[in-house]
């Protein structure tokens, strides 16, 4: 870190400073901003953002920018997809925007949410710092309110450089795309407001019993009024200092896959009313089994990442939308959102639609185990994504990791992850993608100790070419834990047809799924799948003649508009053991 850069690492945002925000009044700042590439990040290092245009004398000085001046850029987005120019870069932007600021309550709150920038962002209101985020996948939020005067200006530097200290560091399986690229909203709230809200049903309590916990944004000593009126529910919740959890009986009809049930839940306490849609479940490891609602299922899945050619992370909601029925149309209950926490809209939309959700942090490969700053950063990323979703009934797994290495800082790195993730969310499994112990050919990753579920991901027909190695590693393996085997594929150029020996046709693709299916199927320890990988997706490391800067496992073309193959494949099996 450079010294200019020392004074804008304070101020950090992070899961302690979120807010509650889902179905609350917004003003939105979506739109066109001001913006400029900042690749030698001038903004910081001439502080831009104090706007000294004139000497003490008055006279006139050279400045280097013009926020009113600069291009406009419609915001959320990942910049690489907005112009040619910016496919490949990865550096700073620095937007900006000016906005009216209507004082309504003497005592009120003005909250401001980035839905995600990648990798940091720093904001400033009004020529003052306001505060920094890291992390390129969650949401940060900055209370602004002491910032506002009636006439505003809100700059936003974004930058998407990858480093090795960073959560991932720098070098990943995909795109990365650059940018503030979900919502960016204000939410005005009352002077003691709803931090956080979480309720679920209490894990082994015959689905009778719902926990529900209340954070204040101040010491407040009150009661908060719950109610679930399809429940008959109406319920006083005692507050004190800021903080009240209780357990009350109901009966909710279970929310599943099959009957995604959402019911309207709203929580009154001080000023401050919210509401949510909340389904109730329960998800367990029983012994080798994985168990919903107090029945064992195989988890139908497929993994996905959150891209798209046209609109790179700044994903539709009818992007989104299309995902999940695709998921469906190829028979899954499951999907893996690798490798990092997608938009919150995702998890929203599988609770209506009935999809169950293993979300991930991205500790991707191998990244700076042996730094307490890193690891951190991974922690807030995981607080994060658990305080941001602990609501959806969807998402069954939180996932601390994906392919690392079998070292011993990696262990400790990733054992507190996992407990982290455990203490903070007791009602949800932990996993992780664990990779083949080549040396036994078997499934034996330390980690696994430290987790309920075991994700592997083994390339058996595609990095391993010995077909021998795969029945083998599952008869070898003795794992004492349901398993997921949470990535298995092959390449396929689309359209590009040959026989089931030639690596990168579709035929070989869907030899491969066949393969692979027909081992899972007889292992009986193996409770789910979410082969890699939905669609074809953008990838700098995939330079080959039928690769094209592309990640071609994928089941669908880029587009998504042409089915492989091998889709039909992972189909009909996922019919034949659904009652399809
Ligand atoms: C790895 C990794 C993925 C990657 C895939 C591949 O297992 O987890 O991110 O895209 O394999 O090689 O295609």
């Amino acid at each position: 870190m450079e010294n200019y850069e020392r004074e804008f690492y304070d101020k950090m945002a992070t899961s302690e400073t979120m807010l509650f925000d889902r179905f609350r009044k917004k003003e939105s700042l979506n739109g066109n901003w001001n913006y400029t590439v900042d690749q030698y990040d001038t903004c910081l290092r001439q502080r831009w953002f104090d706007e000294i245009y004139y000497d003490d004398c008055g006279n006139t000085l050279p400045v280097d920018f013009s926020f009113d001046g600069w291009d406009m850029m419609s915001l959320p987005c990942s910049w690489n997809v907005t112009d040619k120019m910016y496919l490949l870069y990865d550096g700073s932007m620095v937007y900006t925007k000016k906005f009216i600021y209507e004082k309504q309550n003497d005592d009120e709150h003005m909250i401001l949410k980035i839905g995600a920038a990648n990798y940091l962002c720093r904001v400033f209101i009004n020529k003052q710092y306001v505060g920094m985020h890291r992390g390129g996948s969650t949401p940060c939020y900055f209370d602004i309110t002491e910032f506002l005067q009636h006439d505003n200006r809100i700059i936003i530097q974004v930058d998407s450089t990858r480093r090795s200290n960073q959560v991932p560091a720098m070098n990943t399986d995909w795109f990365n795309y650059g940018g503030i690229y979900r919502d960016i909203d204000l939410f005005r709230v009352p002077k003691i407001y709803i931090k956080d809200f979480k309720l679920a049903l209490l894990p082994d309590s015959g689905f009778k019993k719902i926990n529900v916990s209340v954070s204040m944004s101040e010491k407040y000593s009150g009661t908060a009024k719950l109610s679930i009126n399809e429940l008959g529910i109406s319920q006083n919740i005692d507050i004190v200092n800021g903080y009240g959890e209780l357990i009350l009986d109901a009966e909710p009809t279970l929310w599943s896959p099959e009957n995604p049930k959402l019911y309207d839940v709203s929580l009154e306490c001080a000023e401050d009313k919210i509401h949510d849609k909340v389904g109730f479940r329960e998800i367990r490891v029983k012994g080798m089994d994985i168990v919903l609602n107090g029945k064992p299922l195989f988890l139908r899945g497929i993994s996905c990442h959150e891209e798209s050619v046209k609109n790179g992370k700044a994903l539709t909601d009818e992007e989104r939308l299309e995902n999940i029925q695709i998921a469906k149309e190829l028979g899954c209950n499951f999907m893996r959102v690798a490798h990092y926490p997608h938009s919150e809209k995702m998890a929203q939309l599988a609770d209506e639609l009935g999809l169950l959700l293993w979300e991930e942090v991205p500790v991707y490969w191998d990244i700076h185990f042996n730094s307490e700053d890193t690891y951190n950063d991974a922690e807030n990323q995981l607080k994060e994504l658990i305080t941001r979703d602990f609501n959806r009934a969807s998402v069954i797994i939180w996932s601390v990791g994906n392919e690392n290495p079998d070292t011993d800082d990696r262990l400790s790195f990733m054992k507190r992850l996992a407990d982290c993730a455990h203490k903070t969310d007791p009602t949800r499994p932990v996993s992780a993608a664990c990779l083949v112990n080549e040396e036994k050919n078997a499934i034996e990753d330390r980690l696994e100790e430290y987790l309920d579920i075991i994700g592997l991901n083994e390339y058996c027909g595609w990095y391993t070419a010995d077909w021998n190695k795969l029945p083998e590693l599952f008869k070898n393996s003795k794992p004492k834990k349901p398993v997921i085997i949470t990535e298995f594929g092959a390449d396929a150029y689309p359209h590009l047809r040959g026989t089931i020996s030639d690596k990168g046709t579709e035929d070989y693709q869907a030899f491969v799924y066949e393969k692979q299916i027909e081992n899972i199927r007889k292992t009986s320890y193996i409770k789910g799948m979410t082969p890699w990988i939905l669609y074809d997706f953008r990838c700098p490391r995939r330079t080959a003649r039928n690769q094209k800067f592309y990640n071609t496992k994928g089941l669908l073309s880029t587009d998504k508009k042409y089915k492989k193959p091998a889709f039909y494949v992972l189909r009909d099996f996922y019919n034949s053991i659904s009652g399809n």
